[in-house]
């Protein structure tokens, strides 16, 4: 059980700019971590599960993109949950472990006796409860969240094994190129304070090893053994690793759904997912009739107080729509998100499909996909300010922001 006095931090990484390529066009007008899915930004997901940690004191965001970008959202975030909410600005990536460490005075100022940490690209359920639970039991000095896949695809992730009884991580492998277990991390962490000596451990092994006086100082040096800088420490490989099969690490599987979303067409799976779990845990989220202008609504869909829907509009199932969207007569939207400011005319047709911000959609056209979250052309997506004109058919097509398609494509990447 958990004390009055103990406080709890959490830590959201929100990497930056140079990462998330593989979310193009989509990352261009907006940084990943502010994507709606569901009609909430990506980190807002684990934000809200934050949220229902006992004794939780703050909650930091640590990333490299400009303050400036996530400025608004920190500040609404804050005033909505009732929970000081921070942007922390690393001048470059440190590693996942490396950027908790350089902030560690910053997370310890509440003196918190855990310290959740957890990647902003994933979606799951977020059970930090349960997590915090098992963790005391446990006593060590971190808690991983697990779960198992499929063997072909646990090769993406960091594999592990645990002991099925104790739990404890018994040895653990960042994106082996041979199977090691279809048991794999999901990127979500709780940890005592000790976590910040394990990783000063690593650097002072980095100093002893390349002769560093002060690793902040080593801007992009890079050692024969290892592939990144020397003041770059990667949670999994450098602590992870390491640490398996000594005591100090422990697993918490869950059975509920787990996504990593690094491209688009997964955004959209992870937008039902979230939909989905609306419908349990906050149903008024979702459209049901009040404001939706009367549309015919089927399944889990969100649309924005300030979208306006034609009555006849058909709208359903898994669809997002965005800040002042209008949706036309006749309109049929399936399996989709609409992005800010996007006109869809008469009688168009949306399935599997992203719609960039500002958008045009014209009378009858069509942009659709195949539904392979997985496919590089598995879904269709508009980057921003696409005009498709009337009668235009577009299919699991990738187009750039601000072309003006004339003509019908398929199977294409428009540049
Ligand atoms: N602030 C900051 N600074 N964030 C970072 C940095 C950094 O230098 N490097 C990575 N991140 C953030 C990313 O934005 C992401 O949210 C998280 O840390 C992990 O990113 P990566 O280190 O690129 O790892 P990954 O996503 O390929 O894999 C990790 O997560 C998987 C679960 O999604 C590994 O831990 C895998 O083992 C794990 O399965």
């Amino acid at each position: 059980m958990e004390s009055p006095e103990e406080k709890v931090v959490a830590v959201i990484m929100v990497g930056g700019p140079t990462k998330g390529t593989r979310f193009r066009p989509l990352s261009f007008n907006t940084p990943k971590p502010l994507f709606p899915l569901a009609g909430q930004p990506m980190v807002h997901h684990p934000i809200s599960a934050c949220k229902r940690i006992p004794n939780l004191a703050r909650i930091f965001l640590i990333g490299f993109y400009e303050e400036k970008e996530f400025a608004l959202y920190v500040s609404s975030i804050s005033s909505e949950l009732k929970i000081p909410v921070r942007y922390l600005k690393e001048d470059k990536p440190h590693g996942s472990a490396g950027a908790l460490y350089y902030f560690r005075d910053i997370i310890m100022e509440d003196k918190p006796s855990h310290i959740f940490l957890l990647n902003c690209d994933v979606c799951c359920s977020f059970p930090l409860r349960e997590m915090l639970e098992a963790h005391r039991r446990f006593s060590g000095i971190g808690t991983m969240l697990v779960i198992k896949v499929s063997a072909e695809s646990a090769n993406q992730f960091g594999e592990l094994i645990a002991d099925t009884v104790t739990k404890e991580l018994l040895h653990y492998t960042e994106k082996p190129e041979t199977f090691v277990s279809d048991l794999i991390n999901c990127g979500v962490y709780v940890f005592t304070p000790d976590i910040f000596s394990a990783i000063k451990g690593v650097y002072s092994h980095l100093e002893d090893r390349f002769g560093i006086c002060r690793v902040s100082s080593f801007d992009h040096f890079q050692s024969t053994t290892r592939s990144v800088p020397v003041d770059f420490v990667r949670l999994d490989q450098d602590i992870l690793s390491p640490l398996a099969g000594k005591k100090k690490l422990y697993t918490y599987e869950t059975m509920d759904f787990w996504e990593q979303i690094k491209t688009p067409g997964v955004s959209l799976k992870c937008s039902a997912l979230y939909l989905s779990q609306f419908c349990q845990t906050s149903p008024h989220l979702l459209a049901g009739g009040d404001g939706t202008k009367n549309a015919m609504i089927v399944g889990d869909v969100y649309i924005h107080p300030s979208v306006k829907v034609h009555p006849t509009a058909k709208i359903g199932p898994n669809v997002s729509i965005s800040a002042n969207v209008r949706v036309g007569p006749g309109v049929r939207l399936i399996n989709c998100i609409i992005l800010d400011n996007v006109e869809i005319k008469d009688n168009a047709v949306v399935i599997n499909s992203i719609i960039g911000w500002k958008s045009s959609l014209g009378r009858w056209s069509r942009v659709q996909g195949n539904e392979d979250y997985n496919a590089k052309l598995g879904i269709t997506i508009l980057g921003e300010a696409v005009t498709v004109e009337d009668e235009v058919v577009i299919v699991n097509s990738i187009v750039l922001p601000n072309k003006s398609l004339h003509v019908s494509f398929q199977d294409e990447i428009i540049l």
